[in-house]
């Protein structure tokens, strides 16, 4: 481990020093340095003595070119900044001096197990060294050293710190995997470069599980659900001359590679596809029969009584609710009130709940498949692929573009749904010969009791619980949530989906912003707009990467919901520019300037 005087000599000693700390109190600091180019955001180094050996971490907030003629303690710290070197006699001549008004961002200390950063406590003496961060590789390293528990040291790479305007590429900035377990959040006005930032993190999630995979680092992988809306992540920028996307990567596997970690598909889409030029490519289809009245009641509006008479209809009839001869059709309608149980309900009810269900009907849902057996519809659907890709560590985008709306919603709350479901399953199972049934009646399935539920997806699923494509047990031993890959689902342009209107009661993404980090779920929040998320789901996000801002009321609503304080932050959210964040979690002590890398150039 390196001493205070070895950093310090890496930083370049006494010739490079850049300034002298003059006045400190526990809100700002002021350094008087030498007139040199400075920027909002710069970062400095303030090795110290006192006490302990520290180096003390210092970030610009504001600065002045100031007179070389004022008095207090600015003058001593001139003086002593003037006295050795000849070469800033110049500086004197001239009268030109730069005051640097900034906060100590924390510190660290050398203890014995090495050097610990700590949240800022405490001050430097005064009249001590300040040093400028650059991209200079032994400074890099320095930096490297002191913010380590900041930084990450290894795990999903988002970019490199920023100090100032320079993106300092020896110092890489990573999340923990576990953070796909919680909640994110990605915000930035429009261009700013979310996407880019999203296809560099996607890239290192699937970097990740490669290691993963080849024994490198330990596990447990990642899973993706991304969804899509404009179709972006698949080919990226191919197709105007840059870089591929998710294809690209996926190109580069090895055969076996591709096996562990991308059959039997990473991209999903509502257009046809022709899986033999394109393999690992899908239609997306999901079962009608997927479908339960709480998702269609976490959707579109109903009343109480459409709610009750939809479950009762669905316990009497399963997954052929919808599709079945006897379903919910509106030629059947007045038969169905016929039925002793549901002659309470009045028509209108019932006519209600099938008006509701009549974009399974249109013609232009893609993806909904009908489930009749009698009828020669048999169960068909991409859902149990869906959820074993994720139980195994994938990474998958959906291409929304040609969805409706309502497929795009009914898609993302029935997958999301299953999942959180099937890890309840896990933790209430115990043991490996009671999952099958678990994973049954977490579907609403029990055929003890008769009771159909989500029987063909169950069926599917238990077909690969023996498989061994759905990994819940290791032998005898059923695995918890905790030994099974970090899901997260990505939603781009979230304010259609997490709107406080579209979140009503009962809504599975409400479930998983509060439970889903115990079941190891989380979701990622993509949008232009802090504001137009639910209160709800903003408070539960514990890492924001917080980009280009519209506007004040934003910025402000981006300040208060960040997991770390970002006073000091304010001007810079201001002047951020193309792929610059301010990363921000609960699990760190500071925030971190971050600029992400352009993708086309990787
Ligand atoms: N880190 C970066 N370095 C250089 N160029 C970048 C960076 N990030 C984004 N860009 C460029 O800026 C443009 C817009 O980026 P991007 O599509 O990622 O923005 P966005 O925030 O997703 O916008 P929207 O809200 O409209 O989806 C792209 O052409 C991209 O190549
Ligand atoms: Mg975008």
């Amino acid at each position: 481990m390196k001493t205070l005087e070895e950093l310090v000599k890496d930083l370049g000693g006494a010739t490079k020093r850049f300034g002298v700390l003059s006045e400190s109190n526990t809100r700002q600091l002021t350094v008087i340095a030498q007139n040199a180019d400075v920027a909002v955001g710069d970062l400095f180094l303030m090795p110290c003595n006192r006490g302990q050996e520290r180096i003390y971490v210092f970030r610009t907030t504001e600065y002045a070119n100031i007179m070389n003629r004022t008095l207090d303690m600015n003058d001593v710290a001139r003086n002593k900044l003037t006295m050795p070197g000849s070469y800033l006699a110049k500086d004197l001549t001239d009268e030109t001096l730069l005051q640097l008004i900034g906060i100590v961002v924390g510190y660290a200390e050398r203890e014995s197990s090495g050097w610990l950063f700590h949240k800022p406590r405490r001050l430097p003496e005064h009249l001590t060294d300040v040093y400028k961060v650059t991209d200079d590789p032994k400074v890099a390293e320095v930096v490297r050293i002191i913010l380590r528990s900041q930084l990450g040291e290894e795990g999903l790479y988002i970019g490199d710190l920023l100090a100032g305007e320079s993106r300092l590429k020896d110092v890489p900035v990573y999340l923990p995997p576990y953070a796909l377990s919680h909640h994110l959040g990605v915000f930035g006005r429009t261009g700013c470069g979310k996407s880019n930032s999203l296809m560099v993190f996607l890239r290192s999630i699937m970097e990740h599980n490669r290691k993963v995979a080849a024994g490198k680092v330990a596990g447990p992988p990642c899973s993706i659900l991304a969804i899509d809306p404009h179709d972006e992540f698949q080919t990226w920028h191919s197709k105007v001359g840059g870089a591929d996307g998710i294809r690209g990567i996926v190109n580069g596997y090895s055969a076996t590679e591709k096996k562990a970690l991308a059959e039997p598909f990473y991209y999903l889409t509502a257009r046809e596809v022709d899986e033999a030029s394109t393999p690992l490519e899908r239609s997306l289809k999901i079962s009608l029969g997927d479908i339960t009245p709480d998702d269609l009641a976490s959707v579109v509006e109903m009343t109480d009584q459409q709610i009750s008479f939809a479950t009762l209809f669905y316990s009497n009839q399963g997954g052929e609710w919808i599709s079945g001869g006897a379903g919910l059709n509106i030629s059947n309608a007045e038969a169905i009130k016929e039925q002793g149980e549901f002659e309470s309900f009045h028509i209108g009810t019932i006519e209600g709940v099938i008006r509701r269900l009549s974009f399974t009907r249109s013609g232009n849902n893609r993806i909904f498949t009908k489930l009749d057996p009698s009828a020669g519809h048999n169960y068909q659907s991409t859902l149990p692929d869906i959820i074993c890709a994720m139980e195994q560590g994938r990474v998958l985008t959906v291409d929304t573009t040609l969805m409706s709306e309502m497929e795009q919603f009914l898609l993302m709350t029935i997958v999301a749904r299953v999942l959180f479901s099937l890890r309840k399953a896990l933790r209430s199972a115990g043991t490996a010969d009671r999952i099958e049934k678990e994973i049954r009646s977490s579907l609403g399935n029990a055929p003890d009791t008769g009771q159909g539920g989500m029987k063909s997806l169950a069926d599917e699923l238990v077909k690969r619980l023996e498989s061994g494509e759905l990994p819940y047990t290791d032998g005898d031993t059923l695995l918890q949530p905790d030994q099974l890959p970090f899901i997260n689902v990505v939603i781009e342009e979230a304010p259609s989906v997490l709107n406080p209107q579209r979140l009503r009661f009962g809504s599975v993404f409400r479930d998983i912003s509060r439970q889903g980090r115990k079941f190891g779920i989380g979701l990622t929040v993509i949008s232009q707009q802090v504001t137009a998320i639910d209160e709800g789901i903003l408070t539960q996000i514990n890492t924001e990467l917080i980009m280009a801002l519209g506007n004040d009321q934003e910025r402000k609503s981006a300040i208060k919901n960040a997991s770390a304080d970002l006073t000091g932050f304010e001007r810079e959210l201001q002047v951020m520019g193309k792929g610059q964040t301010i990363a921000t979690a609960s699990y760190r002590d500071i925030p971190l300037p971050v600029q992400a890398p352009n993708y086309d150039l990787i």
